[in-house]
């Protein structure tokens, strides 16, 4: 985008969305917090003033309604929470450099600043408006206490978010069919005054945002698409004792708190505030970050750079920035908005007890490296990732057992042995050129975004690293070329101290681990990638393995643990009625990127008229008989009589194709050109209305819904 490439001048600031403090943590959240971590860390890596903050977020109902279930007061409730969150992240080496909660004095003022500065501005004007009510209770059912259908797309909604359809915010009395989720009674709506951030006047300047905003494609394209349906104003107080209290005048004959989407990302700045004061404003300038272009001649200094769950998008590129400009803060420079987690293919489900829980993956014994290497790499960002323990096992065991901790053992062994650590030589210029390639990588990676670059990064260099051995056989050469074997396992050395600094961001622990055993000095936390190309040490000791396997065995048992305690949580929704109180507990996606229940059900309602699986199984030399390729098409036209076909020209790599598809009707042809399709490359020629088409393009059912690739496949390499 617009932005200047990191490392900059300015002061960074990365965060990751506050987790509603209401129950326990699992995969889906560590998702967006490994992944925030790691950037951050790369960050530092390359350069880059910055700090990682975040917190818990305390109030709304998220959080009320679970403590009204259990019986405790929601501020009890949610400090309980918070204090285990704070003890769980650097558990799993998520390293904030301060970790706050919403409920917290710095919060709490810094909010009410806040508003009374839209109030001064003039973007904020009082409604009368109808709000869901419970007649048996006599009390307002704000946000989750109100549950119904969406306007919108007619899904069932909660309050204040479409959370299983269409993903929209909604306003208070926006919902149809409202019924109390206290009482389980229809909800009337009474008249009660409210306060409103007009947004709706913000439309021009939000829609430049969005031009110059860094991120994630769709955080950019979700709000556009708002902005041009018309933007609303939001309702920006509740009829709650829960939360901060509105700080300016009202005519509500009743307290109103502020709406928690108001004080959850003022949190951000107040996280930020909190550790400036705690190191010093000369160690990390907290206005530098939210401030910046006050104090700099640069119109928007502060790097703020957001990761979130793809469902909040809304709140951070609409209702966010709106508030920070209208309050004269800086906006954030990028959004970050990851997809969600699957386990073994059906959407994560906290009320059906299918997750992998933080603290069960600790007790399992494993090293947090593991999680955070598979969460952060499975997929890119965007991309919704699954995690099963099998695909879990397989990655441990192949790319960090099998290729990094074995390319980093055998070579740094046979220094020890034969030269007791490193021998006397200078890095090749085959290896040099290698590892300035991977920092390269490295200072792309961070400024796409690209976290899962950012992780394989170090796999990457250590696959060269064992291709390289191999190559030169060291051990052939000790005997009769002495200087020929010592640079080999000079360059192997080098490269082993290389994989512990790439390996930083995403395998902290691990990377220390190494740099440790490569006997280097201080830790690798404070060096930068230029580190890599530094000389080794000259001593170390005998090296030990960086990772443990995961066998087969241990797989069928974690396997079976989780299928028992899905199967439990099913029976115990039979006999009781714990749907509910759960569903309340379900969902609270901050960076905690669960599916909804709705995609966990997909998997099992298989529409009536689909095919059956066909019965014949096929080898996988047959399957590799199919030479399937990446495309791009080139040009698309249609075919003169025949009404559904399009004549294409594909770029398959290694030649152009012209192939006809019948994807008229349903695709725009002017579209096309472009578009990455994944093209049948083998199959025999055919004339289709007198065209020759040479090859077939995939596509989806009925709809004919053209297949694409997810990232940056390029035309010609194979599908498997
Ligand atoms: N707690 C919210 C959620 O889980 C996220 C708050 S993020 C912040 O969806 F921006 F408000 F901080
Ligand atoms: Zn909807």
């Amino acid at each position: 985008m617009s932005s200047q490439d990191f490392p900059t001048e300015e002061t960074a600031v990365v965060t990751c969305g506050l987790p509603y403090a209401n129950g326990d943590l699992h995969v889906g959240h560590l998702r967006g917090y490994t992944a925030a971590d790691a950037f951050n860390r790369a960050l530092e890596r390359i350069g880059q003033e910055t700090a990682y903050v975040s917190g818990s977020d305390m109030h709304g109902t998220p959080v009320a309604v679970n403590a009204w279930q259990e019986g405790v007061s929601p501020e009890e409730f949610s400090l309980e929470w918070h204090e285990q969150y704070a003890e769980t992240f650097p558990k799993f080496d998520v390293d904030f450099d301060n970790y706050g909660h919403t409920h917290d004095e710095t919060n709490t003022e810094l909010t009410r600043e806040i508003v009374r500065e839209l109030e001064a501005e003039g973007f904020v004007e009082e409604r009368t408006i109808e709000v869901a009510w419970d007649p048996e209770e006599d009390q307002a059912l704000p946000d989750r206490y109100v549950e119904g259908t969406c306007p919108y797309c007619g899904e069932q909604a909660r309050g204040d978010e479409c959370d299983e359809g269409c993903g929209r915010h909604l306003e208070p009395g926006e919902i149809e069919d409202p019924v109390s989720t206290v009482t389980g009674n229809p909800a009337e709506y009474r008249e009660r005054e409210h306060k409103f951030f007009t947004v709706s006047k913000l439309a021009d300047f939000l829609t430049e945002f969005l031009d110059d905003l860094d991120g994630t494609d769709n955080a950019r394209n979700q709000p556009r698409q708002w902005i041009e349906e018309g933007l609303q104003d939001w309702c920006i107080t509740r009829d709650m004792d829960w939360g901060i209290d509105y700080p300016g005048e009202h005519s509500s004959e009743d307290d109103l708190v502020l709406y928690v989407w108001v004080d959850a990302p003022i949190e951000y700045i107040a996280s930020t505030k909190q550790y400036s004061e705690r190191v010093g404003a000369d160690v990390y300038d907290w206005e530098d970050a939210w401030n910046g272009s006050e104090q700099s001649d640069s119109e928007n200094a502060g790097e703020i750079v957001h990761f979130i769950g793809r469902d909040i998008i809304q709140h951070h590129t609409i209702f966010w920035p709106a508030m920070l400009h209208v309050a004269g803060y800086d906006t954030p420079r990028a959004v970050c908005a990851t997809g969600f987690i699957t386990i073994n293919g059906k959407g994560l489900s906290t009320s059906r007890n299918r997750a992998i829980w933080a603290q069960e993956y600790l007790d399992e014994g494993f090293h947090p490296d593991l999680l955070r290497y598979y969460l952060t790499t499975n997929g890119g960002l965007q991309q919704d990732i699954d995690f099963s323990w099998e695909k879990f096992a397989d990655r441990v065991n192949g790319e960090l057992v099998g290729t990094l901790g074995n390319f980093a053992y055998r070579g740094m062994l046979f220094a020890f042995r034969n030269y007791d650590g490193t021998p006397e030589a200078t890095v090749s210029e085959e290896v040099e050129a290698e590892i300035e390639d991977a920092i390269d990588s490295v200072h792309a990676a961070v400024n796409e975004y690209d976290v899962r670059a950012i992780g394989t990064a170090p796999v990457e260099l250590a696959r060269f690293g064992n291709e390289y051995i191999q190559r030169n056989e060291p051990w052939s050469l000790v005997d009769d070329e002495p200087e020929a074997a010592a640079q080999v396992i000079y360059d192997c050395v080098q490269l082993s101290k290389a994989c512990a600094v790439l390996a930083e961001p995403v395998m902290p622990g691990t990377a220390e681990e190494l740099w440790t055993q490569l006997g280097e000095d201080g830790s690798v936390h404070d060096v930068e990638l230029e580190a890599a190309l530094e000389p080794p040490a000259d001593e170390f000791e005998e090296p030990t393995e960086l990772f443990e396997g995961v066998e087969d065995e241990r797989v069928e048992e974690l396997d079976a643990k989780l299928a028992d305690r899905v199967a439990s949580a099913a029976d115990g929704e039979d006999e009781s009625n714990v749907d509910e109180s759960d569903d309340a507990a379900d969902g609270d996606s901050a960076a905690d990127t669960d599916a909804t229940d709705e995609d966990a059900e997909s998997a099992d309602d298989v529409p009536a008229d689909l095919d059956p699986v066909l019965e014949d199984r096929i080898g996988f030399e047959e399957f590799q008989d199919l030479d399937l390729r990446v495309g791009r098409i080139e040009t698309a036209e249609g075919i003169e009589g025949a009404d559904e076909l399009v004549k294409l020209t594909v770029d398959i790599g290694v030649e152009v194709r012209q192939i006809v598809a019948g994807l008229k009707q349903l695709h725009d042809v002017d579209e096309l050109p472009g578009t990455k399709v994944v093209v049948m490359a083998n199959l025999e020629a055919a004339e289709l209305f007198g065209v020759e088409s040479d090859g077939m393009v995939l596509a989806a059912g009925e709809q004919a819904d053209l297949l694409t690739t997810y990232e940056d496949a390029v035309p010609g390499e194979r599908v498997r």
